[in-house]
């Protein structure tokens, strides 16, 4: 074969940018270079921390077609379903609708509740480092379409962000998410740019990291009251009040958003994803029909901890950011 006479200079890819990394083939079969389940468990983590996004081009464990077919009739019949929905593991009880007396309530509770269990039994087998570890956090059914939905500027999803919640502080532990695509004829379209270990750093310097928690005893004792009474927002650390002023700040700044190098990826029907989208920037562009379930992973599960965000962040702050 002849080499072309316009040789093209290969473009340099932007740092920190995620890669899609397929876990199994089709069929189901692992494709993890790894030899038994304790060193697959640390190689997962580790392009997971390095923010990286684990695809399985099908759903990994049951998921009967009943339920999703259910899951899809609902947008149809009942208008209560128009929002996305929560399920509260801890309560066994779900969010987001008019009515939660209803039969259809009660079903898509035991579905989101089982969706729920499968997804925690599947990956304490397969990321063995962080089993245990983590605080199960809320699963969400997404029936709106995506494409074209309008939202409050702070709340728009199709905008890249990190991920940070000002109910619920982590402290420093990790949001790990994760996604199935029920919908069966449409992909779920997302974007990402550049991951936290890039992009951290620049919003430290223009937004400013917090100072260091004062020593003073009488400061103390009024966080400590207010934890105490349940004041909203008293667990919050210096660390979570970074994460959420930085993920309102890359929304509000529209040259960040034009410019930032993007990567579009396509999750077609039956696939499944997961990413820590507290150090990966994503955006969802389309998609309807979606299934999600959080996962808050200790810092202390990480096999790299120092790609943590409130690791690059205490680097830069020379001082601790977490209570
Ligand atoms: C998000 O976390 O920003 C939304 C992701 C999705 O619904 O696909
Ligand atoms: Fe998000």
């Amino acid at each position: 074969m002849c080499a072309s006479p316009m040789q093209s200079i290969p473009q340099q890819q932007p740092t920190g940018m995620s890669q899609l990394v397929k876990v199994q083939d089709d069929a189901g079969a692992s494709l993890v270079p790894a030899s038994d389940p304790a060193e697959s468990g640390r190689w997962l983590c580790s392009q997971l921390e390095a923010g990286n996004i684990l695809v399985f081009p099908k759903t990994p464990f049951s998921f009967p077609q009943s339920d999703r077919e259910f899951l899809l009739g609902q947008k149809q019949t009942n208008s209560a379903f128009h929002k996305n929905v929560a399920y509260r593991p801890a309560e066994d009880r779900i969010t987001g609708l008019d009515k939660t007396d209803t039969p259809e309530a009660a079903r898509l509770r035991a579905i989101l509740s089982g969706y729920s269990q499968n997804v925690t039994q599947f990956l304490e087998n397969l990321l063995s480092p962080y089993a245990g570890k983590w605080k199960l956090d809320f699963a969400s059914f997404r029936p709106l379409e995506e494409r074209g939905r309008t939202a409050r500027l702070h709340a728009r999803n199709d905008l890249p962000h990190f991920d940070s919640f000002p109910t619920r502080p982590t402290n420093g532990d990790r949001i790990l998410r994760f996604f199935t695509n029920i919908n069966p004829a449409q992909s779920r379209v997302w974007v990402t740019s550049q991951t936290f270990e890039t992009l951290g750093p620049h919003f430290a310097k223009s937004i400013g990291l917090p100072g260091p928690r004062s020593a003073n005893p009488l400061a103390n004792s009024l966080r400590g009251l207010a934890k105490a009474i349940k004041l909203p927002g008293a667990n919050r650390s210096p660390y979570d009040q970074f994460m959420h002023k930085c993920h309102n700040a890359m929304k509000e700044d529209s040259a960040f958003q034009q410019t930032c190098p993007k990567q579009r990826w396509e999750f077609p029907p039956d696939a499944n994803w997961m990413v820590f989208t507290d150090c990966v920037s994503h955006a969802v562009l389309g998609g309807q029909y979606a299934l999600e379930q959080t996962f808050l992973v200790s810092r202390k599960a990480m096999v790299e901890a120092q790609r943590s965000p409130i690791a690059v962040l205490e680097r830069i702050a020379g001082y601790p950011l977490s209570n």
